[in-house]
């Protein structure tokens, strides 16, 4: 068994999981500036979205909600880091305790509800990281709105936050997908969603035109709750308004099928890790199958191996993320998929990351 497993594992899980999570951002941000990148296997390295990734396997969003260790990400062997949730003005989320590990399922429980320090502290790092010239992973960030802002009042929130952040993002996910933010789910529904993204889409015109540099792609990050007809609706309007791509998926509100006591299981929030994973691999699946193409599909839940990546691969991912494996299987993990990926590959014979889907 690796030592993270052995050793590290069983240390930090005796401790409060929201604490373990900020010593080990602290920890990533202090020694991210000095650590050099991984070495990545160049038969990983993936254009999608007009942007080069040097592996397809990325931070997904929630782990660096703040931006605070951008230097790290590709020490540790991360393709892109996605930051945020970012919302305009800073926010606390939600009292504490609120996220809880559910180890026999290798799941988490969380209802953070957007704590991070807002849109112009985080476009204050962003802006440092770039000026140190350390970034050399591609770098997303994810926009959410406040709390306390109204339903209808949502779309200056995305609009707001992506301005800030636009000079410094990559790409901008749309997220109306968290279940800890009251109504926010309720946003993707085909109207409310189609006049965010259209403002966040004028935002992006208008940065470009004022900057000269070019447009960035814009994504949306789905639930996986929706049902069929939903998530072939927000696909439809993603394609009509041509959009980059869709992140599939967030957390969970099921609890099918978990083995974790009852007095776990119950906790509010959002469920990620392994329970997810198949779930969101059959949304990849649909997405990618309707959109032929036309857009990028991030597949994101459960994946824990090069195995589960690969399997978003085949059934029409561009790209993976991950988060919850982190935490149990440490960062070490992400430079093993990196290596196993690329073994599979040539064992295969397939020499491109693209072209895992049609070998299956
Ligand atoms: C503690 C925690 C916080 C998260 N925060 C965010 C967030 O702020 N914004 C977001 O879009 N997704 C957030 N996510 C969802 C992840 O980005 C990802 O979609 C989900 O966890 C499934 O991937 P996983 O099974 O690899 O963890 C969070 C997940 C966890 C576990």
């Amino acid at each position: 068994m690796d030592p993270y497993r052995r050793l590290v594992r069983p240390a930090l899980f005796r401790l409060d999981p929201e604490r373990t999570h900020e010593a080990a951002i602290a920890l990533a941000e202090r020694v991210g500036r000095r650590l050099p990148r991984a070495q990545i296997d160049p038969a990983l390295e993936v254009t999608a979205m007009g942007l080069r990734f040097p592996s397809p396997i990325g931070l997904a969003a929630g782990f660096d909600k703040g931006a605070r260790a951008v230097d790290a990400w590709a020490a540790v062997g991360f393709g892109f880091a996605e930051v945020g949730t970012v919302t305009p003005e800073p926010q606390a989320g939600n009292p504490r305790p609120r996220m809880f590990r559910l180890g026999s399922d290798h799941a988490l429980i969380n209802r953070l509800g957007f704590n991070n320090p807002g849109s112009v502290v985080v476009a204050s790092r962003l802006a440092a990281a770039r000026a140190r010239g350390r970034v050399a992973i591609p770098i997303g960030v994810n926009v959410g709105k406040s709390r306390d802002t109204l339903a209808e009042r949502a779309v200056h929130d995305y609009a707001a936050a992506v301005e800030r952040l636009w000079p410094y993002a990559d790409y901008v996910v749309v997220n109306v997908s968290s279940p800890n933010t009251p109504g926010l789910r309720d946003l993707q529904a085909r109207s409310a969603l189609g006049e965010i993204l259209t403002a966040v889409l004028d935002v992006d015109v208008r940065s470009a035109e004022w900057s000269g540099e070019p447009r960035r792609p814009v994504l949306v990050k789905l639930a996986p709750d929706l049902s069929d007809e939903q998530v072939d609706a927000v696909t439809e309007l993603a394609l009509e308004l041509e959009l980059a791509g869709v992140v599939v998926s967030n957390t969970t509100l099921s609890r099918a099928g978990l083995r974790s006591p009852a007095a776990m299981t119950s906790e509010e929030g959002g469920l990620s890790g392994a329970p997810l994973r198949l779930r969101s691999t059959e949304l990849v699946g649909r997405v990618a199958r309707r959109a032929e193409g036309a857009l990028a599909v991030v597949g994101v839940g459960g994946v824990s191996s090069a195995r589960d990546a690969w399997d978003k691969l085949a059934a029409g991912a561009s790209l993976v993320q991950l988060y919850t494996a982190l935490v149990y299987e440490g960062p070490s993990l992400v430079r093993r998929i990196n290596r196993e990926l690329a073994r599979m590959m040539r064992e295969r014979g397939i020499e491109r990351v693209a072209d895992i889907r049609s070998a299956g």
